[in-house]
């Protein structure tokens, strides 16, 4: 199979290369004419898009989510790996419910990368499973995974050096000054006892905290679309599903983040899923496996960021971020994992139209230009002409 007549993202630029696909796999790039032609003139070929943050709710709390309308939502919004996260009502946190959960996930229909909850006595089970990456809850969430600054040292200290540790590092506060306040006292706290072990910083939602997380060479943040378009503005709007952790900050401080945005490392949309009765009663989390292209290419379009700079962040960086050595990039020997987009789609974000469970979404009614076409995963086409094959 052949990709054809696009403009491919390779090492940092579009290049106008065709693709040559076998066995499931990338075997080269150039130009090629005899076999399967997929035409993609006038479409941008990137590799499948990689999202380090998600929440696909399995097991425990199905009812919002499950493994394959996850999945089927992050193919949709051209991501063919997800990680997801551990705190379900049954949370990721020890080998066993691990194993279990990876045998969950078989029935995705992307690659799903199981992040480990770390729990104030679980030093031993992380050990054990042996997980690629550690999530610590230092604040209040979703669920009941929460640990102190103890804890996190213990983990900090026993966990392999070159995996990293994602934090939840943020403040439920509703008073935006005390909130950020907070926030930012945590994350200084956390870089003085993490003394240069890898950490991934997750949603962050203000200028300060990207600045705090660039002082340390081994720390990664990432950034998600909800904050990065929506402020308390919005507020009247959203009425009562506007709650979401990190909290939406004021404008000012919206426009303050974005002018930080060229130093985020990745994009992550924490894909959030809530049904509208669980809305009702206060849940936190939007979803977003579906907008996330959408609404950072809508930033590029307003020229606040870069094609070339979102790429990176939405696919080679999460891969470097978490040591994926086989995706990322277009490139000889890597999983054929390709996204097609077109950059001149025009689009209305209906969540009605949505693959999640969750038919809801914080920009409902918004219109984007650029969405995903066709998806191939392991060198097989599953989503074509925007929908499933
Ligand atoms: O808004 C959020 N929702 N923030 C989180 O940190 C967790 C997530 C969820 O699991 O619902
Ligand atoms: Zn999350």
């Amino acid at each position: 199979m052949i990709i054809k007549g696009g403009k491919a993202f390779i090492d940092g630029a579009f290049l106008e290369k065709d693709i040559l696909i076998e066995g499931g796999k990338i075997r080269g790039i150039g130009a090629f004419s005899a076999g399967k032609i997929i035409d993609a003139k006038g479409m941008l070929v990137v590799p499948g898009l990689i999202d380090p943050h998600v929440h696909l709710r399995e097991p425990g709390d199905s009812y919002k989510e499950d493994f394959l309308t996850g999945s089927r939502a992050a193919i949709a919004g051209g991501f063919t790996t997800v990680m997801d996260m551990p705190n379900n009502s049954v949370p990721t946190i020890t080998a066993e419910n691990y194993e279990k959960k990876k045998k969950l996930a078989k029935k995705a229909i992307c690659d799903v990368i199981l992040h480990f909850g770390a729990t104030a006595d679980n030093v031993s089970e992380v050990k054990k499973a042996n997980p690629p990456s550690l999530k610590l809850y230092l604040a209040k969430t979703t669920g009941s995974l929460i640990v102190d600054l103890e804890t996190a040292k213990k983990h900090f200290d026993s966990f392999p050096k070159e995996r990293p540790i994602v934090l939840h590092a943020c403040s439920d506060k509703e008073d935006e000054e005390e909130n950020l306040k907070e926030t930012y006292d945590l994350q200084q706290k956390v870089y003085r006892i993490a003394r240069g072990r890898r950490l991934h910083l997750a949603h962050v939602s203000s200028k300060k905290e990207i600045s705090m997380a660039k002082q340390h060479s081994n720390v990664t943040t990432e950034a998600a679309p909800h904050h990065l378009l929506l402020s308390t503005k919005d507020y009247p709007r959203l009425a009562r599903m506007r709650n979401v952790l990190p909290t939406l900050k004021s404008p000012q401080k919206q426009i303050m983040l974005l002018s930080a945005l060229e130093k985020v490392d990745c994009i992550g949309s924490d894909h959030a899923p809530h049904t509208i009765e669980d809305k009702d009663a206060g849940a936190a989390g939007f979803p977003g496996l579906e907008t996330s292209l959408g609404a950072m290419l809508d930033l590029c379009n307003r020229g606040i960021c870069d094609k070339i700079w979102l790429m990176q962040r939405m696919t080679e960086n999460v891969a470097d971020a978490f040591n994926l050595k086989d995706r990322g990039r277009l490139k000889p020997g890597y999983l054929a994992d390709i996204t097609i987009i077109d950059p001149k789609k025009e689009w209305e974000v209906r969540g009605a139209d949505f693959e999640t469970k969750c038919r809801w979404s914080p920009f409902e009614g918004f219109k984007f230009r650029g969405k995903a076409k066709t998806v191939i995963k392991n060198g097989k086409i599953i989503y074509d002409e925007y929908h499933f094959v």
